[in-house]
């Protein structure tokens, strides 16, 4: 059993892993105790798909498709984190996407790869696992809230079964075809998704370190006021 400091310690986004699969068994398990996430009024926002196996393989390739074939119509609207970037967003953007170029030897202007690149998480990266999360079009930004302690709980808990996760936002540019290929009901629309699998270590991109701020950066003790 794995200390929580050190899952939160260890949790990283992979995105390559390795064709083992991962039993359904301690899938359920993780969604399962994932779902004692506290939310706002025990409302419980999360709605999960778990994609596995052939299941997997033809989501898959037709979100690819989707992605491939029709990326300059599809709408940012799900992931312009802001209008405009603005500091100190932009630099910490800009480093982890530069730093993860350098790794996969992507030159600047090189739209090709990076488009390339970016269709793998439509394969969630090679995993075996690909949850896709979705929720109630009408539940506000509280709900939206909740479903990240949810999805947290899940990348956390995944270290306990020496797994790794890549959240994914990416599911947000294809969100109105995901919704089709599931068959959501109207009421509900694709939130993100999660690649769930063990890490493929000879990969280099799972190399990737990501900077965090220092604690006086963004915390302020208020011993008087
Ligand atoms: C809500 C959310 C959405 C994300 N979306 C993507 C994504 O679509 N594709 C991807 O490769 N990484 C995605 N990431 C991973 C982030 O890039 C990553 O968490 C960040 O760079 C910090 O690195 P770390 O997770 O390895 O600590 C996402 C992370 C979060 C929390």
């Amino acid at each position: 059993m794995i200390t929580i400091q050190d899952a939160i310690i260890s949790r990283k986004s992979v995105r390559s892993f390795t064709k083992k699969q991962v039993s359904n068994k301690i899938i359920k398990k993780i969604l399962e105790i994932s779902s004692q996430a506290p939310s706002g009024s025990n409302t419980q926002p999360w709605n999960v798909h778990v994609l596995t196996g052939k299941a997997l393989k033809k989501f898959t390739s037709q979100a690819k498709k989707e992605f491939m074939s029709n990326s300059e119509n599809l709408s940012l609207e799900r992931l312009n984190y802001m209008k405009k970037y603005r500091e100190p967003y932009i630099s910490r953007r800009r480093k982890v996407g530069w730093d993860l170029y350098q790794i996969l030897n992507i030159k600047k202007g090189d739209f090709k790869k990076t488009k390339n690149f970016h269709a793998k998480n439509y394969e969630f990266f090679g995993a075996p696992v690909g949850l896709i999360f979705s929720i109630e079009k009408d539940l506000g930004w509280m709900s939206w809230l909740d479903y990240g302690m949810f999805i947290q709980n899940i990348c956390l808990l995944a270290r306990n079964y020496g797994l790794h996760t890549c959240p994914q936002a990416a599911w947000g540019l294809i969100y109105k075809k995901v919704n089709v290929l599931l068959n959501l009901n109207k009421n509900y629309t694709v939130h993100c998704g999660l690649a769930i699998g063990y890490e493929n270590k000879r990969s280099k991109i799972n190399t990737l370190k990501t900077d965090r701020e220092k604690l006086d950066n963004f915390c302020k003790f208020n011993y008087y006021l």
